[in-house]
């Protein structure tokens, strides 16, 4: 499984900071904030990995990551997005790097307390279509900001519902999301949502509607260290007191 970790957008809920730098590498702990999502790859086994960024500090990454192997990568390869189109639009660019194998893709804002390779390993071992991973929300006004799935009574999922107003459960979907390679067929049928962008969301909403999807939840900690300057020092706050990835 090959892994394509996103740090594109304009991260436009963290100015002024990000006027001047990416969000991805606005430190958390003692690190730039995608080194975490990193780790968490590469301690679940993924070592050949796509890093997808845009905008005009690109050039950073390579100045932070270099060729990957201080990370622990066999092979690092870097995308750029030349407009902010979206989570589903940046993967596309992911289409020959994957060629045909299956991916993890991560958004490299989300920090996890916990490890995600339990659900590599039963993705590995699914084999084909899509598996997400859940975390549990009481906060219905965090939920609002997020993708909510809506279940029914047996526990699968119906749909997913992006930034929902009247949230229909209490999981939302963090920001990693396994694919087999039909995902870039899917990417290439999306139209743009009302904020202009190509929604990861709608890709989700495929493989369920297609009875391919399955997920896990994910206990410990978790947050979008992107969503709001709040969440920003949150996370930052459990990171320095905790670590992550463990
Ligand atoms: C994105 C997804 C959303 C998901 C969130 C997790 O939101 O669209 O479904 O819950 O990441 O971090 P965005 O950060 O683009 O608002």
């Amino acid at each position: 499984m090959k892994g394509v970790l996103l740090a594109g957008g304009t991260g436009s809920r963290l100015f002024p900071l990000t006027r001047i730098t990416n969000k991805h590498l606005l430190p958390i702990g003692d690190r730039p904030m995608i080194s975490y999502g990193i780790e968490a790859l590469v301690t679940a086994g993924i070592t050949e990995l796509m890093v997808v960024t845009g905008g005009t500090h690109a050039g950073e990454f390579l100045r932070l990551l270099s060729n990957g192997r201080e990370f622990g990568l066999d092979l690092l390869v870097y995308g750029y997005q030349e407009r902010a189109g979206g989570i589903a639009e940046a993967l596309g660019l992911a289409e020959h790097f994957a060629d045909g194998e299956p991916v993890c893709v991560m958004l490299a804002d989300n920090i996890f307390e916990r490890t995600i390779a339990a659900s590599v390993e039963r993705f590995a071992e699914q084999g084909t279509g899509s598996r997400l991973l859940f975390t549990e929300m009481e906060d219905p006004s965090h939920l609002q900001h997020l993708g909510v799935p809506e279940l029914d009574g047996d526990g699968r999922v119906v749909r997913i519902i992006e930034k929902p107003a009247d949230p229909p459960s209490h999981y939302c979907v963090t920001g990693v999301y396994f694919y087999d390679a039909t995902v870039f067929d899917i990417i290439s049928t999306l139209e743009p949502s009302g904020r202009g962008e190509l929604e990861i969301t709608d890709v989700n909403n495929h493989f369920i509607e297609a009875g391919t999807m399955q997920y896990d939840v994910i206990g410990g900690f978790w947050g979008d260290a992107g969503e709001s300057i709040d969440a920003y020092y949150e996370v930052n706050d459990f990171v320095r007191a905790n670590g992550a990835n463990r």
